[in-house]
């Protein structure tokens, strides 16, 4: 899932370009490259690795220029090397794409331009296309926006591209297939990219690009049109972002700022959705009528805020509920009918996975609700399409989420469980007693903010005193369970620590074998029908040794139980999830940051995953 980025207008080019890659960046960092045109030359700039040894690289080397193209990548096919870096050009070297996606039948293609005589100077799907438009510009005398039609048309699989050519120095098509495109519109000059972000710093007024459209942009003008050519028209949108919510602010990486917004965020979502003592969701009237079953169907961080949700939704609800991975629910969905409610969670709203997955159940007569934090995703847009008898959208409203490792999206998404199973709860046991809960959930960011204010000093410390361990286990039961996968999921994804999350009674049935001294164990143990429970399966890892880690109320059996303690108040048992979370994700941020890791952009990953 790379980022790619357009500019055509009035101002230097380079530093747009870069500084659109630089928001864009937690897209991919494999390499990143700019291709500018000016004196009637193509300029392809390119580097292997993160942004800054492209702008090393760059360094003022680039005549002035005000129309280009840029970006950052994740690696599909080909190695993370300067070869493989995009833009890629065609033969002449006079025109010039970069892409996000796959090119399915890439293969085949390039075997018929071989035969045309065309080579190639990469391992990438991508080369493929710049090679086919310069073959179609010889079909379309030269027009170079029917050439990309002509050139688009045979290409299968997710794609987004910005393409330039030196022998249309004033004009810059944009593509979308399946992949993110938006445009922003300027005066006297245009913008495109993987995603708005990039161009809040520069104009608010964004148009989004459909699958199987493409924008001809020029510096005074922006044009629509199908793939088979018939103009569209469309309304932009104004998007009320500030560059503050893609800025540090002071914090040293995006991933803390993030864990400090959280009890802001479950703030602004009661004020949204509690109307005096009532939840109030913008469902279409009756959506929620009729459904007998839900089937949730989403990816890492989002599965578990969905594993959260099924015990919301069967506990609050009693409805029955099943959480699939989005990845195995598509070749192998349950029986379902139109009484069975699908939901996708998915942060991003481009998790190809999960769209997918809603593709499938859409074709089984089911409907669906998405919780997204980006309601202009293409979730928003599937949703949009199906109409409101059968699809409906909760924005989870946190705010841009930058870091790569999830924080308080996940806690957005936690708080709309909570509110759709109070919803359903209302409509089928309307006998039972929302307000102990509801009083639980408005005095929690007062806790959060306490354990954010009074404990970072602490947790960094422990952090330091863990941070040469090998192996960590977390461990949970009931609600808290999902919470222990999430724990681990976070240490592993940006420290690079092997790190397993487990219901705590079934360690005894195998993981225990892995622990010793070097192994630490982390128990989420909050009072409540396992409590118990759980510290006796704290005691079955300090008999083999292991470094017991304790999130939990600090009492005098806790302190005897754990070697270390990361305290957090005891709240009503059902929203322990949203308290028990973040010293977990202080944990392995402080573990990481001890390290000296990327935190914000850790190796191998990429923040919205928009390929199979
Ligand atoms: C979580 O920290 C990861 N970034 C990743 O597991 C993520 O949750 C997953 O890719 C799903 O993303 P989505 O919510 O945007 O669909």
């Amino acid at each position: 899932m790379c980022g790619i980025v357009g500019y055509v207008g009035f101002q230097n080019v380079v530093p747009v370009l870069i500084g659109g890659l630089k928001t864009l960046e937690y897209r991919g960092y494999d390499s990143a490259g700019i291709a500018t045109i000016a004196e009637d030359h193509l300029h392809l700039i390119r580097a292997k690795g993160k942004l800054r040894n492209l702008e090393e690289k760059i360094n003022g080397h680039t005549p002035g220029s005000t129309i280009g193209i840029g970006h950052t990548r994740w690696a599909t096919h080909g190695k993370p090397e300067e070869h493989n870096a995009h833009p890629h050009t065609d033969s002449r070297g006079g025109l010039a794409v970069v892409q996000n996606g796959i090119i399915e039948n890439y293969v085949v293609l390039r075997y018929d331009l071989k035969d045309k005589g065309h080579s190639f100077n990469s391992q990438t799907d991508t080369e493929v296309i710049p090679h086919l438009i310069e073959e179609a510009l010889l079909l379309e005398r030269g027009n170079l926006l029917h050439a990309v039609l002509r050139a688009v048309r045979q290409l299968e699989g997710a794609f987004a591209l910005v393409i330039i050519s030196k022998e249309h120095p004033g004009e810059l098509i944009a593509v979308r297939q399946q992949a993110p495109m938006v445009v922003g519109l300027g005066t006297k000059e245009n913008f495109c990219s993987s995603d708005a972000i990039a161009l809040v710093q520069h104009t608010q007024r964004i148009l989004t690009l459909k699958d199987g459209e493409v924008a001809r942009l020029t510096a005074d003008s922006v044009n629509l049109y199908t793939f088979a050519g018939k103009p569209v028209h469309r309304y932009a949108q104004v998007l009320n972002w500030n560059r503050s919510q893609v800025e540090k602010q002071g914090f040293r990486h995006f991933m803390l700022k993030e864990i400090h917004e959280q009890p802001g965020v479950i703030r602004a979502a009661l004020a949204r959705h509690l109307v005096e003592d009532r939840v109030e969701l913008p469902l279409p009237p009756k959506f929620l009528v009729g459904i007998d079953r839900i089937q949730i169907v989403a990816c890492g961080t989002s599965w578990h805020a969905a594993l959260v949700g099924k015990f919301l939704l069967e506990e609050l609800a009693q409805i029955p509920t099943e959480v699939s991975y989005a990845s195995e629910f598509r070749y192998a969905p349950p029986p379902m009918d139109a009484s069975t409610l699908v939901l996708g969670v998915t942060q991003s709203g481009e998790t190809q996975d999960t769209l997918s997955a809603l593709d499938v159940a859409v074709k089984k007569g089911c409907k669906l609700l998405g919780i997204t934090n980006r309601p202009e995703s293409r979730l928003g847009h599937f949703i949009e399409e199906l109409g409101p008898k059968r699809g409906a959208l909760l924005d989870m409203g946190a705010g841009i989420e930058i870091g790569v490792a999830a924080t308080k999206t996940f806690t957005a998404q936690l708080i709309l469980f909570y509110l759709v199973a109070l919803t359903l709860a209302a409509l089928r046991r309307p006998e039972y007693e929302q307000a102990a809960l509801l009083t639980a959930l408005t005095q929690l960011p007062a806790q959060l903010e306490l354990i954010l204010d009074a404990q970072l000093a602490w947790i960094t410390e422990k952090a330091h005193e863990v941070n040469h361990l090998h192996n960590f286990i977390f461990i949970g039961r009931g609600i808290n369970y999902p919470v222990a996968l999430e724990g681990a999921l976070k240490l592993k994804e940006i420290s690079y620590i092997p790190a397993m999350g487990y219901p705590a009674g079934e360690m005894k049935h195998g993981p225990i074998a892995l622990l010793d001294s070097s192994c630490a164990v982390v128990a989420v143990a909050m009072p409540g029908r396992v409590y118990e429970k759980v510290l006796s399966n704290t005691q079955e890892a300090k008999a083999r040794d292991a470094v017991l880690i304790g999130v939990t109320p600090r009492t005098a059996l806790a302190e005897d139980t754990f070697d270390i303690l990361l305290p957090v108040p005891e709240v009503h048992e059902l929203v322990s999830p949203l308290i028990t979370t973040v010293p977990l994700q202080l944990l392995a941020y402080f573990i990481a940051a001890h390290r000296g890791l990327d935190v914000d952009q850790p190796r191998n990953l990429a923040k919205s995953v928009t390929v199979e």
